[in-house]
């Protein structure tokens, strides 16, 4: 038989999933990390938390399914994207990694623009300066901790990391490293224009590859470590949402995806470089070779719900508990219970700042109209909304750009809750489906590393063939309706508490 590995290393932890040629999960593991926030707005997480995450996984897919390893025929990597991983010369991480959501460079950004100037980088690195994107941090590093940037031979994001500790190669491909903004993102290469401005040597980043070409192979230390084969080959993989993206079967223009994760994220390919001019969504190469993406990010989608579960809802954690079922089922049955608008209740989902469509480190999260009756089911509703609504907003300027979204593919964490999936198809005005395969990321890089080992002959052919829909819900016209009254003052407050939100990162 032949096997596909896909390895996803996610925020919350990493997900390890072994396929057969057919997509059918054969067996899988998640393993959870912590995330480090020293302070208000800074997020990081240990480079050796993800290895040993990603070990322990192989390891147990392989004891589980009993198989021989050398029937993996390749192995595929998903991430998170932008994190920034420092290595020394002798390859050992130098400090915690700086990951996507961490919002501490706005001087770099404002460094970066005036460097550069918003125009250049737009028209090179298809976006404008990011707090949440790569170049950024690394300026960061050089800047307040000049000692690490001297002594940095490698700089590598989440996932190709990963692929250094299996292979010991420096490489990457063009989705993930769009996101570091140090890419010519029409040229899918990189930037000498933006590297040598930014003064970033080109050797220090990986070799460019695109996500299905083979990168290396399993060395006879990561083969011990983890009980994979020797030589088994590791293709580009993706960055974790281009790698969803596959794993969804959105790989040609038309189509969309929306990803509630840790993040949220609204995704659509294009046959050719589509920018906004305005910045308030992303540009990046796609997984798919030769074509590119429309992408937003929102910052605290899942992560707004699962700071209620960790930080307000302990009754039903507790519940769920004894009850053995996950308490996200029992929240967001608790939040179908309160009609459209909570009751008169809005949440901003603005945790770790913001990027998709406000480009702002500094807004925070906000209930608005709190009143004395509202009770946790009425938060519950008011995030799910509020998260929903940020979605929403990133489709509107899709939309405005031309880029047409009339079906929905929906996947995440989030994607499991039918009440919060009929909310986004509500809100999107178009159906909204499941995927039968639901292990996105995981599965889209191992699709990949299944066409990099000559299984699949096109990737497009064998999206087509593998990827079935499980579900759609259908938006409900009055509801639609209902939402827009909503809607329009949940767009209106982030502009009325610009200022506000500059102020409170004053004090
Ligand atoms: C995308 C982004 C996030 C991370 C999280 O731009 O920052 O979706 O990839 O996994």
């Amino acid at each position: 038989m032949e096997y596909l590995l896909g390895i996803d290393i996610g925020t919350s932890g990493t997900k390890t999933v072994l396929f057969d040629k057919d997509a059918n999960t054969i067996s899988s593991r998640a393993c959870e990390y912590p995330l480090y926030q020293e302070k208000n707005g800074w997020a990081e997480q240990e480079p050796a938390d993800w290895w040993n995450a990603a070990a322990e996984g192989i390891k147990h897919v392989i004891r589980e399914s009993a198989i021989d390893p050398r029937e993996i025929k390749g192995i595929g990597l998903s991430g998170q994207m932008h994190g920034l991983v420092m290595l020394d010369a002798k390859g050992e991480p130098l400090r915690r990694s700086i990951i996507w959501c961490d919002q501490r460079t706005g001087k770099e950004v404002e460094d970066m623009n005036r460097l550069l100037t918003p125009e250049k980088l737009i028209e090179i690195t298809a976006n404008p300066a990011l707090t949440g994107f790569t170049a950024a941090k690394i300026l960061w590093v050089k800047k307040n901790e000049p000692d690490v940037y001297r002594q940095c031979a490698h700089i590598l994001l989440p996932k190709d990391y990963i692929r250094y500790k299996l292979t010991g190669e420096f490489a990457t491909e063009v989705s993930d490293a769009s996101g570091m903004q140090l890419m010519d993102v029409p040229k899918r290469d990189w930037s000498d224009v933006v590297l040598d401005t930014l003064g970033i040597e080109r050797s220090l980043l990986g070799k460019m590859y695109e996500s299905p070409d083979i990168t290396g192979e399993v060395h006879k230390e990561a083969a011990a470590a983890t009980g994979l084969a020797p030589g088994t080959i590791v293709v580009g993989g993706a960055g974790d949402n281009p790698a969803a993206a596959i794993g969804t079967g959105i790989v040609s223009e038309g189509s969309a995806f929306t990803t509630i994760g840790t993040s949220g994220v609204v995704y659509a390919i294009s046959d050719k470089v589509a920018i906004d001019k305005k910045g308030r969504v992303h540009t990046l190469c796609a997984s798919v070779p030769g074509k590119w993406t429309v992408m937003s990010c929102t910052q605290g989608a899942g992560l707004s719900l699962q700071w209620l579960r960790n930080h307000v809802c302990s009754p039903e954690v507790a519940e769920a508990k004894a009850k053995s079922v996950d308490p996200y089922e029992i929240m967001t049955a608790m939040a179908a219970e309160v009609s459209i608008g909570a009751d008169r209740l809005l949440y901003l989902p603005y945790l770790m700042g913001e990027r998709s469509p406000h480009p702002d480190p500094d807004c925070r999260g906000t209930f608005f109209g709190l009143s004395a009756i509202h009770e946790r089911k009425h938060l519950i509703r008011a995030v799910l909304e509020g998260v929903a609504y940020s979605q929403l907003e990133c489709v509107d300027v899709f939309r405005e750009m031309g880029v047409s979204i009339k079906d929905m593919m929906i996947c995440g964490g989030g994607a499991r809750s039918p009440v919060w999936r009929q909310m986004f198809a509500d809100m999107y005005q178009c159906p909204v489906s499941t995927i039968k395969a639901e292990q996105g990321g995981a599965l889209g890089a191992a699709i990949l590393a299944g066409v990099g080992a000559g299984i699949y002959k096109d990737l497009e052919e064998t999206c087509r063939k593998l990827i079935l829909k499980k579900s759609v819900q259908e938006p409900i016209e009055a509801n639609s309706a209902e939402y827009q009254k909503y809607y329009k003052l949940y767009k209106e407050l982030y502009v009325t508490l610009f200022d506000s939100f500059k102020k409170l990162a004053q004090l």
